[in-house]
């Protein structure tokens, strides 16, 4: 691999050999943004340990602070204070909270807001957040007695006007963690009970994390139930490597011959590893302990997860698979130009609305690299060539569209350029080095 040109693209080189060794990936995403907002929403200091350093859980440190709570740095190595203000008591702000790009702290932040009585709050972020709906979470907040103004009724930048909000029940139409947690939020301060009812699983930190701070959590099949909380107590929270930034280097392992490689501490949360299971039923060498379904600890388990080089076959992954895997969706796509047979998504129509279009991104972008791959409105449909010519990708300002690229690069024919490469910083800053240090052991 050659790290070249400037900030923005960066070229990688077929590589030479396989991917060596053991690292730790960076911190889990969706329990740091979890983590920062569910202490600043309690009374004490909650320690947060390995909490992740990358641009989206930025932004929610630097909303939790704008709404008051204190955030202590450098207590010890990777370690956060976060002196929370309470779950009643966020400042108001004078400016609109920026999210950046991130679109799970925009879903989660109207939760806690919309419960503050007679005061408002306005959230904006970066160009792909403006493109990014949250009638999803609007629309259960109302029903729960919040207002929400969206720019054209559902688009940021919108305003939280709060309310004594009532507990609902609410079936959400689509499967989203995002949405669920907002409800769950705001179900914390609401009068009397409010149920989520989810049509499949999603990830469940959220529920976890509550019911480890004390709040009144039930869960019966696809119900989660919460009660009214006084306030959130926690003891530390420690946050294991993420499996969606694990996956990119899974995916390199599975299709650089030669490669063997360990990464350590991933989070091993059976509502977050579908991706590790589609690639042992496309018949990967993947090892690790990873949790049985329908599990639900306190604490988040991990694992260490060991991959090998080996030929794939292609596999489709539809209905309750798709949110276990949502993020790693385009890695399939990937995996699928390798594999023999034909390899199909469905169901992930959830896809068209993340960081950019990406049924769109991954259908052109890999169509450029020269795989044979056709999108359809709710997936895609890859057939295997046994490789991949390469050539040039944008990331289109998306971290996970930048990473698939570089990835691509590595076990491609002529490698790939990435335009945008600097994107990977939203989860995984240091992605470009940890391959580097992999493919030079
Ligand atoms: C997330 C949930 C997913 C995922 C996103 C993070 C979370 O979104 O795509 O990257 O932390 O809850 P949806 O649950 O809306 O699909």
């Amino acid at each position: 691999m050659t790290a070249s040109t400037g900030t923005e693209a960066v070229r990688f080189d077929p590589a030479p050999s396989g991917l060596r060794g053991t690292l730790r990936v960076p911190a889990d995403k969706a329990l740091s943004h979890r983590a920062a907002l569910f202490a600043a929403m309690s009374s004490g200091d909650v320690r947060v340990r390995n909490y992740l350093d990358a641009a989206d859980t930025n932004s929610t440190l630097a909303a939790v602070q704008a709404l008051g709570a204190r955030v202590q740095r450098g207590v010890a190595p990777g370690e956060l204070v976060i002196h929370g203000v309470g779950l009643r008591a966020p400042q108001e702000t004078a400016a609109p909270i920026d999210v950046g790009n991130s679109g799970t702290l925009m879903r989660f932040l109207p939760g806690w807001l919309a419960v503050q009585s007679g005061r408002s709050w306005t959230i904006d972020g970066d160009a792909s957040i403006r493109r990014r709906p949250v009638d999803r979470v609007a629309l259960p907040l109302e029903r729960m007695g919040a207002r929400i103004e969206a720019r054209d009724g559902r688009f940021p930048p919108f305003t939280v006007h709060g309310a004594e909000l009532r507990g609902i029940e609410y079936a959400m139409p689509v499967a989203s963690a995002q949405v669920k947690t907002c409800v769950l939020i705001a179900g914390m301060a609401g009068a009397g009970e409010t149920t989520v009812i989810e049509p499949v699983p999603s990830r469940d930190h959220t529920e976890r994390l509550l019911a480890r701070a004390g709040a009144p959590l039930r869960r019966e099949g696809l119900r989660v139930t919460i009660g009214p909380v006084e306030q959130l107590a926690f003891d530390a929270i420690d946050v294991p490597g993420d499996p969606s930034s694990a996956a990119f280097l899974v995916a390199a392992a599975a299709l650089v011959p030669g490669s063997r490689i360990v990464l350590e501490d991933v989070n091993a949360n059976w509502t977050r590893i579908g991706f590790l299971r589609i690639v042992e039923r496309m018949g990967g060498a993947v090892a690790g302990e990873l949790e049985a379904p329908g599990a639900f600890a306190g604490v988040e388990p991990v694992t260490a997860v060991e991959v090998e080089h080996a030929s794939l076959r292609g596999t489709t992954v539809a209905g309750e698979e798709i949110p276990l895997a949502i993020d790693e969706l385009p890695l399939v796509a990937l995996l699928g130009c390798f594999a023999e047979g034909e390899t199909v998504v469905r169901d992930a129509q959830e896809l068209r609305v993340k960081e950019v279009d990406r049924i769109e991104a991954v259908v052109d972008g890999l169509r450029g690299l020269g795989a044979d791959i056709e999108g359809t409105p709710d997936g895609f449909v890859v057939r295997g060539t046994g490789g991949l010519r390469g050539g040039r990708i944008s990331s289109r300002g998306d971290h996970r569209i930048a990473m698939l690229g570089a990835v691509a690069g590595l076990a491609s024919r002529d490698g790939v350029e990435v335009d945008g490469m600097d994107a990977a910083a939203v989860s995984y800053p240091g992605f470009t080095a940890d391959l580097a240090t992999l493919l030079t052991r």
